[in-house]
């Protein structure tokens, strides 16, 4: 429930907002919505859905709404407007004072992974993986519906222990998803309403999320995408992708901030933009969607080496990063953070350490898939070390495949068929059983 007093404050913003003109990409119209209605010039205000018009710049604004996808349902419908926060937002660390739900769909993987292992000590390990809270990706638009199931476990659990919970999902679907690799490439394309459909698929989180105010949910945004667009506009599925990304993007951040969701955009890791000559680019960058985005308290921060298996702090450079000052984690942010601040993005940090655990396994920095070797890193913990950092997450779900090697897929990308990555590997979100084995016997603290 809203304070008085956040309630004042929040009617204080208003003539603010409603003076301005809306951004290239901002919101400006739908039910609820009491902003700027008219965009800057060169942009159109374009009707979406109910709930939300977005300023299109004109050259791309359609002059029809495109049609609905026959392949996604619809948006059930509903009476009350998204726009209303549900949760005041907290002035810190959206984690602190919360228990991180536990994934059941990981927790199973887990159970019959164990099942498979002979070895007593070793099930026992594997076992206990089940406790530690990895986030959940929503990678098609079938999967959402599961949410709802989540987050009404979570709310029961809740109101059963009186410990406030919080559910950690992927948001994960964009169209023309992975543009410059091979082994994620997603459901939905560019081509053919790839946008309608994601707008959709961020309708439908949203509509289980709105069920569940008392629940609080932090997302990572669309893992690889935005650093995509920092260093490899030179892949022509990148540039093409472009502008789709940047407005979907928007439109996840404004409707998930919207319901009171944090968020954090994935930022790659230290191996990509911390060097030197990205930093620059990719601060602007994310400064600019998250102001598009309207600057949103929710809009909480980035998320670091998600499904990668950097250190947060290593303990000496690996050979592979090559004179790069920025060789973990950890300086990664500590230059990164900076410049985001001084662009009007006063970014907080997460960072993935769920497969980090080992070190110096790699041939080169930029090798992604199935590392062999891997162990499980540090558990996640709001004792960062850090006070850009919120928490130390587990975001990949250690035991799910980065890319198969099998070279007749349609997937394949030939990272999975390096020689430091583990093979043969299923297809990526799929179980990699002996790859979990070697996590956990490779796990570092041990289980
Ligand atoms: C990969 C897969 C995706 C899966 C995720 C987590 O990115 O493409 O399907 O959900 O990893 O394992």
């Amino acid at each position: 429930m809203k304070s008085a007093a956040a309630l004042t404050a929040l009617v204080a913003l208003l003539p603010a907002f409603a003076s301005a003109q809306s951004q290239v990409w901002g919101q400006c119209g739908g039910i609820g919505w009491s902003g700027a209605t008219t965009c800057v010039s060169g942009s159109t205000c374009t009707k979406l859905n109910d709930y939300y018009s977005q300023c299109i710049p004109s050259s791309q604004a359609p002059t029809s709404q495109p049609p609905a996808s026959t392949s996604v349902p619809s948006t059930p419908s509903s009476t009350s407007a998204p726009s209303t926060p549900s949760t005041t937002p907290a002035a810190g660390n959206p984690f602190t004072g919360f228990q991180v739900y536990l994934s059941p769909f990981y927790a199973a993987e887990i159970q019959s992974a164990a099942a498979a292992i002979t070895d007593s000590t070793q099930k026992a390990k594997a076992l206990s993986v089940a406790k530690v809270p990895t986030f959940t990706w929503f990678d098609t638009v079938s999967k959402v519906a599961d949410l709802g199931t989540y987050l009404a476990d979570a709310q029961s659990i809740q109101q059963s222990t009186g410990q406030k919970q919080i559910v950690q999902i992927v948001v994960y679907d964009l169209p023309d998803r992975d543009c410059a690799a091979k082994a994620s490439n997603g459901e939905f394309s560019i081509a053919n309403n790839g946008q309608a459909n994601y707008f959709n698929y961020i309708d439908q989180l949203v509509a289980q999320i709105k069920k569940f105010p008392d629940v609080r949910v932090v997302a990572v945004i669309e893992p690889d995408s935005l650093a995509n667009l920092v260093t490899n506009l030179n892949v022509q599925k990148c540039a093409n992708a472009q502008q789709t990304y940047l407005a979907c993007v928007n439109y996840a951040l404004k409707q998930l901030s919207a319901v009171g969701v944090y968020s954090y955009m994935d930022a790659g890791h230290a191996g990509w933009l911390g060097w030197s000559a990205n930093l620059s680019p990719a601060a602007q960058l994310f400064a600019t969607v998250f102001k598009n985005a309207g600057s949103s308290p929710f809009i909480r921060g980035l998320a670091t080496n998600v499904a990668n298996y950097n250190a947060l702090n290593a303990a000496s450079p690996d050979p592979i990063t090559q004179g790069n000052s920025n060789y973990d984690e950890m300086h990664y942010i500590n230059a990164f953070q900076p410049m985001l601040k001084s662009q009007g993005f006063p970014a907080q940090f997460i960072v993935d350490q769920g497969r980090s655990g080992q070190q110096n396994l790699r041939s080169q920095w930029g090798d992604w898939c199935n590392i062999k070797n891997a162990g499980f890193g540090t558990r996640p913990t709001t004792n960062t070390g850090s006070s850009f950092i919120d928490s130390i997450v587990w975001v990949k779900p250690g035991g799910e495949s980065d890319g198969t090697s099998n070279s007749s897929s349609p997937r394949f990308d030939s990272t999975c068929s390096l020689s430091d990555a583990a093979q043969p590997a299923p297809e990526a979100g799929t179980w990699f059983q002996s790859y979990f084995e070697t996590l956990v016997s490779k796990a570092n603290p041990p289980l």
